[in-house]
């Protein structure tokens, strides 16, 4: 269902020749600082500075850690929504935090302002709506909420990669290869606020801040150079990467539209996703969608689960009903999604669609 495809060998040459040359491997080196330069320079929004990781999941820990910081009295609630990759999660658990599962909307798949405003109990000290499937259109909706509640905000765009171009709220994007634009492991922190971005790097790097004095706790999370290399090598083919996603999602709309449950899904927002996800429509069942693919040998993917409350490590704390999120879960199936998918191989996947609808 997704079989990613990174930089070969000859196109990594002249980053790992830089590293030879350089003996820098890691702890912010210079092919880390040139792609955080051009991270930033993506940000034509609002100005961000961009901190490197070794992956978005340990980028959000360090984010809830800093943004809990100043947190009133006990609260140690932080709101997520009920249906997205369980990182989100366990990122907040991770933090030594509690995760508050909030419904998502049932076309934006996303939690929602209004939603969440219902649920901004003094115990809440951190709210973290995440980008589904690099569909970024909901972050001004976030932008304008973060100004009239003292809470903060932060974006999970693990996926948003494409869409993103600056915000006024720190969000994380994932590097990982099965993302748009990868680095093989990696994550991205974008932030306006440059101590906070400060506050990051230091975090990722065991405290420290500009001497070996850990000045407050911390993790070793950076990113290495060679993945920085892998990194700058995917930027290089970024333009023909991006046209590839873009193409496989557009053709995917056109043929399976009437197959899709009814209402807008985030796979029509114009931004390039590696992933293309079906809501089946007349109430059909993912799985048995997958089985009838598995049938004709096509591969697919229910990519995050079953709601996050559903699962072991969140069940405790799952007391809100999240009936969006249970539905969503049963009813949406990634597809085959990759940048060698040929289009005889999508209309294939969509044919035998056509065939399991009759
Ligand atoms: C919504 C979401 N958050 C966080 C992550 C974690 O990213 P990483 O694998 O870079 O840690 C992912 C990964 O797919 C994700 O989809």
């Amino acid at each position: 269902v997704a079989k990613p495809l990174l930089p070969r060998t000859a196109e990594l040459t002249r980053y790992l020749d830089r590293i030879d040359g350089a003996q820098i491997y890691t702890n912010f080196g210079p092919l880390n600082a040139q792609l955080e330069r051009i991270f930033s320079d993506r940000c034509s929004a609002i100005e961000n500075h961009a901190v490197t990781g070794a992956n978005a999941t340990l980028l959000l820990v360090a984010a809830i850690t800093k943004l809990s910081d100043k947190r009133r009295g006990s609260a140690n609630k932080v709101i997520v929504p009920a249906w997205t990759f369980s990182a989100t999660a366990q990122a907040v658990l991770q933090a030594g935090l509690v995760p508050k599962f909030v419904d998502v909307g049932l076309e934006s798949w996303c939690i929602e302002p209004s939603d969440v405003s219902q649920h901004l109990d003094p115990d809440v000290c951190l709210i973290i709506p995440v980008i589904p499937f690099g569909d970024i259109q909901c972050l001004k909706s976030w932008e304008s909420f973060a100004r009239q509640v003292d809470i903060p905000v932060l974006v999970d765009a693990a996926t948003g990669f494409d869409g993103f171009h600056g915000s006024s709220l720190p969000t994380v994007i994932s590097l990982h290869a099965t993302k748009v634009l990868s680095s093989g492991e990696g994550g991205v922190l974008y932030t306006p606020d440059e101590k906070f971005a400060d506050n990051i790097r230091s975090f990722i790097s065991f405290g420290f801040a500009g001497t070996n004095k850990a000045e407050s706790s911390g993790l070793n999370a950076k990113l290495s150079e060679y993945h920085a290399a892998i990194g700058l090598a995917s930027m290089d083919s970024w333009t023909k990467r991006r046209e590839t996603w873009v193409r496989i999602k557009n053709r995917y709309l056109e043929l399976l539209g009437r197959f899709s449950a009814s209402g807008r899904t985030p796979m029509e927002s114009p931004f390039a996703s590696s992933v293309f996800c079906l809501h089946c429509s007349g109430g059909e069942d993912a799985d048995s969608l997958a089985k009838f693919l598995s049938s004709k040998l096509i591969g697919s993917k229910k990519w995050w689960g079953e709601s996050l409350p559903k699962h072991p490590a969140f069940v405790r704390y799952g007391n809100i009903p999240t009936p969006n999120a249970d539905l969503l879960s049963r009813q949406v199936l990634g597809l085959p999604c990759f940048q060698e998918v040929t289009d005889a191989q999508i209309e294939y996947v969509a044919d035998s669609i056509r065939v399991f609808y009759g």
